[in-house]
């Protein structure tokens, strides 16, 4: 029921008594919580000061209770073995129950109360006296045993077992009366007005309490992390890419970034291709990613945008059609291409996106209407027909940062993700030579994870190529290089999750979403 409130109950029983009281003798059917809290608002008044003391008692088992009632093993057996003047050892179990028989016999003869005669047990002992039964009653009435020895047999026997008591013990405190004085909350305008607020009494802060928990919403771990993420991304100028579409074409996916159609990640073991409908239009004007790009770009492109940005030249996106055709089939801009006969039909495909480079992709495009340094970045979706584990789902977040300039080099490209990197508090990075058919060179970067003590992967980086970007228009001396990462790999770091299934998907406890910490991405 109702925790009840015994802060009076104190307070009276102080009144009489004229040595401190214990709690478990003063409220025995009290909880050990309603007398705490009692007892914690007369303490913080002043009104009473107490101690706690701790101890353990022995508690006795199932089995011990019932040789309190009835009997030890081994007084069982010779009781037995007495009244019918002997049994023989093949009947006891029988007679007394095959554990008494096996538990008791042994105590009975080491006791002398029994002996065998050839394969019969006959009694010894004319009475005995059970000190089993006897320990075990005095240790009921006062859950304590007088040696370690004694604990330890019994322990050993399963007969006890340890639980640990809290009690007080309370005495009057320098501020004691029989009763609380009134306690004001607020100080009013009466209060004031007629003087009362000296001399009243005002109850004191509570500067412990938890407060009310608030039935409201949460944010999602990968939620907080994004937040942080982007924070870091808005800090140094980037300009947030829309990424609200999960369908692209081939095109956007893959051949705009020279990735060849026969490429193992185009294939239906790693992306889920769209079934209804199946092909996309060829790429076209699009006003809709245009003004959800023109909304994101919105203060930040005054900052970097050439100021006498021309009006955008409608994009001749036949042209870029053809050219991404030519590069891979016969070659173009320095490249010798892939040389292999390249669908349109494949281009045109429907797929979830297997990266956010995708949008990357449709982004620098734009960028080459009027080319010029700058920073763009994404966090969102992506998908992968991939095997499910305890760390992969068919779909996760991709953080993903692109950045173009005039002169860019690839120790740039390292220095900035140490700045990066280190901003998460992931320090001294390794990269290791890798490939993508979008850049080159290509690198994996690790990390030293301090909290997890080992080298993590961390994420992918490169220079994009010049059959990627110069079909798009943009001029030659124009780098860029861009890096991604999965969102669920830090978060899962931060919030110490083992099993990606405990972040997201129906199994996720919601006491988890809600209590956890906001993040830092700090040290560890
Ligand atoms: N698209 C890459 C991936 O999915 C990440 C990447 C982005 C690599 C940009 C290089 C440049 O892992």
């Amino acid at each position: 029921g109702e925790p009840r409130d015994l802060t009076q109950q104190v307070l009276d029983k102080l009144a009489t008594a004229d040595a401190p009281l214990n709690t478990a003798e003063a409220f025995p059917d009290a909880s050990q919580a309603e007398i705490k809290a009692a007892l914690d608002r007369l303490a913080s008044r002043d009104m009473v000061a107490y101690e706690t003391l701790e101890s353990e008692h022995l508690l006795l088992t199932p089995e011990a209770k019932k040789i309190c009632a009835e009997g030890s093993h081994e007084f069982k057996v010779w009781d037995a073995v007495k009244r019918k003047g002997g049994v023989p050892v093949k009947e006891l179990a029988k007679e007394v129950g095959a554990e008494t028989a096996k538990v008791g016999q042994n105590v009975a003869f080491r006791n002398k109360w029994i002996k065998n005669e050839g394969s019969v047990l006959i009694p010894v002992a004319e009475t005995v006296h059970d000190a089993t039964r006897e320990l075990l009653q005095s240790v009921d009435k006062t859950k304590a045993v007088d040696n370690a020895k004694t604990l330890t047999e019994l322990k050993k026997r399963k007969l006890v077992t340890l639980a640990k008591v809290i009690r007080y013990k309370v005495q009057k405190g320098p501020k004691y009366a029989r009763k609380m004085r009134v306690e004001h909350t607020d100080l009013t305008a009466d209060m004031l007005a007629s003087g009362d607020w000296e001399s009243a009494n005002f109850k004191p802060y509570n500067f412990n309490a938890l407060g009310a928990s608030q039935n409201a919403g949460a944010l999602h771990p990968l939620n907080k992390v994004r937040a942080e993420f982007r924070h870091i991304f808005f800090n140094q100028g980037f300009v947030e890419m829309p990424t609200a579409r999960y369908i692209e074409s081939g095109f956007w996916n893959f051949d705009a970034l020279f990735v060849p159609q026969q490429h193992p990640a185009r294939d239906m073991q790693d992306t889920f291709f769209i079934s209804d409908p199946a092909m996309a239009d060829p790429p076209r004007d699009d006003p809709e990613a245009e003004a959800a790009m023109e909304q994101m770009e919105a203060g930040s492109r005054r900052l970097f945008a050439s100021p006498d940005k021309p009006e955008p030249k409608p994009r001749d996106y036949e042209q870029y059609w053809a050219d991404v055709k030519k590069v891979h089939q016969d070659g173009g801009f320095g490249s010798i291409g892939y040389r292999y006969p390249w669908s349109a039909e494949e281009c045109l495909r429907l797929v979830l996106r297997t990266h956010t480079t995708a949008v990357s992709t449709w982004v620098l495009h734009r960028l080459a209407e009027d080319p010029r340094p700058a920073r763009y970045f994404s966090i969102d979706r992506v998908f992968r027909n991939e095997s499910v584990d305890a760390t992969h789902l068919a779909e996760f977040h991709q953080v993903e940062g692109v950045i173009a300039d005039f002169g860019l080099t690839l120790g740039g490209l390292m220095r900035f993700m140490e700045d990066f990197f280190g901003k998460l508090g992931i320090e001294n990075l390794r990269f290791k030579p890798a490939y993508n058919p979008y850049t080159e060179p290509s690198m994996e970067i690790f990390g030293y994870h301090t909290g997890l003590g080992k080298w993590v992967e961390i994420g992918n980086s490169g220079m994009f190529r010049p059959e990627m970007l110069e079909p798009m228009g943009l001029p030659r001396d124009l780098r860029v290089y861009g890096f991604g990462l999965s969102l669920e790999r830090p978060t899962m770091i931060k919030y110490k999750v083992s099993n990606i299934r405990d972040l997201l998907g129906h199994k996720v406890d919601l006491g988890f979403i809600e209590g956890n910490a906001a993040v830092r991405l700090d040290k560890n």
